[in-house]
């Protein structure tokens, strides 16, 4: 009788312990797409760089069509064109010549700016961009389904390929989780069954 109890005990203790532990990296890590903006150290605005100017994500977003992580430009990226630009001349809006100085002057005492992460998958969860994006901008007959399983009809460019899992960054001024899909598991197996690409859970998880 002994032995039994304290084996339901150990289970009770075990299931307790699983029970905690997905609920810490539930609320620890909101479901990607359900989270609010963090606040960034300088309000950057894509609306100005890519509807305005017209630079592309990849000017910026370096490695996405290469490698696993997008990336954030480094400073020195910024004062390609601030060394020059200072907002003086900005229509878009009052802060322009304040925060492009904080740009300035990160890149003079050379510290790094620490942007917050708006979207970031657990830990145990892999995830390439260059294999989506090549997908996706490639040119071959092969029918291709989006984000909501429908058929895509035309290629697209490698800006509205970042759209079908981000949303419309270029026409916002904050990079909102919210107006991006929620990229839970569900959603990238929807989107793997219906392209054909394997869905063995080794192929995400590490
Ligand atoms: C002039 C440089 C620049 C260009 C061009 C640019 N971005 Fe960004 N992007 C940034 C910076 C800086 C951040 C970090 C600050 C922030 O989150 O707003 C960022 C953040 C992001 C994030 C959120 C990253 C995270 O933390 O999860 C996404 C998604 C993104 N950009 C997509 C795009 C897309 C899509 C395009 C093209 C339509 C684009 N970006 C063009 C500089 C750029
Ligand atoms: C290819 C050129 C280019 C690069 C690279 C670039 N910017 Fe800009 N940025 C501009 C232009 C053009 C404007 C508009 C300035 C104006 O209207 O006077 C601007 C405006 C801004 C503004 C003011 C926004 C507003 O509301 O008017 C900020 C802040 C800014 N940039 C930050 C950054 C940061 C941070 C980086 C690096 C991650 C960066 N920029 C990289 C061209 C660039
Ligand atoms: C198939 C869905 C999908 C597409 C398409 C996609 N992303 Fe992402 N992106 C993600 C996911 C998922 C993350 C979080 C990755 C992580 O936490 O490891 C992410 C993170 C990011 C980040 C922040 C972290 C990093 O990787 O540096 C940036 C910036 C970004 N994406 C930019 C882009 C741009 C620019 C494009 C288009 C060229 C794009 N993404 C296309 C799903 C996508
Ligand atoms: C819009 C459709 C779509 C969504 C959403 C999507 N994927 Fe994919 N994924 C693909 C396609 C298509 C491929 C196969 C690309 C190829 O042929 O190389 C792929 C391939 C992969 C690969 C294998 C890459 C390699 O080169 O080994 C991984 C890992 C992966 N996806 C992870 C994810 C994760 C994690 C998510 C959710 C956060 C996700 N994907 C969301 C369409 C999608
Ligand atoms: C196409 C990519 C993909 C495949 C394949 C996949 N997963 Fe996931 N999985 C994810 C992503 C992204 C998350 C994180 C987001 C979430 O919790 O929904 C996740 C989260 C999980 C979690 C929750 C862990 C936590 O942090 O709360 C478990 C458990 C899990 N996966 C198990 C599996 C198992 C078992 C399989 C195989 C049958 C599998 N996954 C296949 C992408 C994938």
């Amino acid at each position: 009788m002994l032995p039994l109890v304290v084996a339901g005990g150990v289970v009770t203790v075990i299931m307790g312990f699983i029970l905690v532990v997905l609920l810490i990296s539930w609320f620890s890590n909101p479901p990607f797409g359900l989270g609010n903006a963090p606040p960034q150290p300088v309000a950057f605005p894509h609306t100005v760089h890519v509807a305005d100017n017209n630079i592309q994500c990849e000017f910026c977003h370096r490695n996405v069509t290469k490698g696993e992580a997008a990336t954030v430009p480094a400073v020195e990226s910024c004062l390609f064109c601030h060394q020059e630009i200072d907002g003086g001349s900005s229509t878009t809006s009052a802060n322009s010549q304040a925060e492009i100085q904080k740009v300035r002057d990160a890149f003079d005492s050379e510290t790094p700016i620490d942007w917050e992460r708006v979207h970031r998958l657990p830990d145990h969860v892999r995830f390439i961009h260059e294999s989506h994006i090549r997908y996706f901008t490639d040119d071959d007959p092969t029918k291709k389904y989006g984000i909501n399983g429908e058929e895509l009809k035309e290629t697209l460019d490698v800006a509205l390929t970042c759209t079908i899992c981000h949303g419309d960054v270029g026409n916002k001024t904050v990079v909102q989780p919210k107006t991006g899909q929620s990229l839970k598991m569900g959603t990238c197996l929807d989107c793997h069954r219906n392209n054909n690409v394997p869905t063995d859970c080794t192929v995400c998880h590490k």
